[in-house]
């Protein structure tokens, strides 16, 4: 089953579109043990009201990708949850296979890169290991902080057609060619959302982060397009994780029964 399709499946089942971004703030050495123990216990208490679990390099870089993190990632399968590894990918190729190997092998379902290395020598070994493990590749089009338009927003000239066309519009046809599992939108450019969706279609879907602590709003995000949203800090800084969790669901369960996504 593709990494899509097991997506969709989990969302169905488990009845939310929500992936948690399983994010902490910096901890000095002498505390770090206690990071993995929080994330479990995170993980332990949202788990009915998320489909999916994003892990980027708040834990990565203090417990790499064995031991805890393995672990971790065994408790979110056995919930029957998917896991995504936020690594940006982002370099030349020889570089990028190794990247994927580590997360793939580690067990990660799917992992996040950046369309703006290109193709060959770029992200076609990241493709070639997914296709081989059956796993997904997520690609960034549009990123959710403030200064994203000075990158993503630019007007570039198509190297293959010299026609002129904003950077995303390039990353969404360059996903759709590509065959990628989804890409990654902020929900604080709805308007983004939008117009990567008419390129993308039903097909792939969007991935949207920012809502909440960035400024970006549910159902505003959902209308415009987005299939997923990434949600973090609005849940893991909240008093009641749990509580938030399900109320966040319900919000969005509701924006799809009126019929907004
Ligand atoms: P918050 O706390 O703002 O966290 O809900 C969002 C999470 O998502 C990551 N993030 C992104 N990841 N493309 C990505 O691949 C993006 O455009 C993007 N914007 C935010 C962020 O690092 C955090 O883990």
């Amino acid at each position: 089953m593709s990494f899509r399709t097991r997506i969709e499946e989990t969302s169905k089942d488990k009845d939310s579109r929500i992936v948690l971004a399983l994010d902490f703030p910096f901890q000095e050495q002498k505390n770090r043990s206690q990071l993995l123990h929080r994330a479990e216990k995170m993980l332990k208490s949202v788990q009915e009201h998320i489909c999916a679990v994003k892990i980027n390099h708040h834990l990565i870089l203090p417990f790499g990708t064995f031991g805890g993190i393995q672990e971790l990632l065994r408790k979110i399968h056995r919930q029957q949850l998917v896991a995504i590894m936020d690594c940006k990918a982002n370099d030349i190729g020889a570089t990028n296979r190794v990247i994927a190997e580590y997360y793939y092998s580690a067990g990660f379902d799917a992992l996040i890169a950046n369309p703006f290395v290109g193709w060959e020598e770029g992200l076609e070994p990241i493709f070639e290991a997914a296709s081989r493990h059956k796993k997904g590749v997520i690609l960034l089009a549009y990123m959710s902080h403030k200064g994203a338009k000075e990158g993503y927003d630019q007007t570039i000239s198509d190297s293959k057609t010299g026609r002129q066309l904003k950077q995303y519009c390039s990353f969404a046809r360059k996903a759709l060619s590509w065959n990628a599992d989804g890409v990654v939108v902020g929900a604080t450019y709805p308007e983004k959302i939008k117009e990567i969706h008419q390129i993308l279609g039903e097909k792939t879907p969007i991935y949207s982060p920012g809502i909440g602590t960035q400024g970006g709003k549910i159902k505003t995000a959902l209308e415009a397009g987005a299939k997923y949203l990434i949600l973090g800090r609005v849940i893991t800084t909240s008093e009641d994780p749990d509580k938030t969790a399900k109320e966040l669901n319900k919000k969005i369960r509701n924006a799809i029964k009126i019929g907004v996504a």
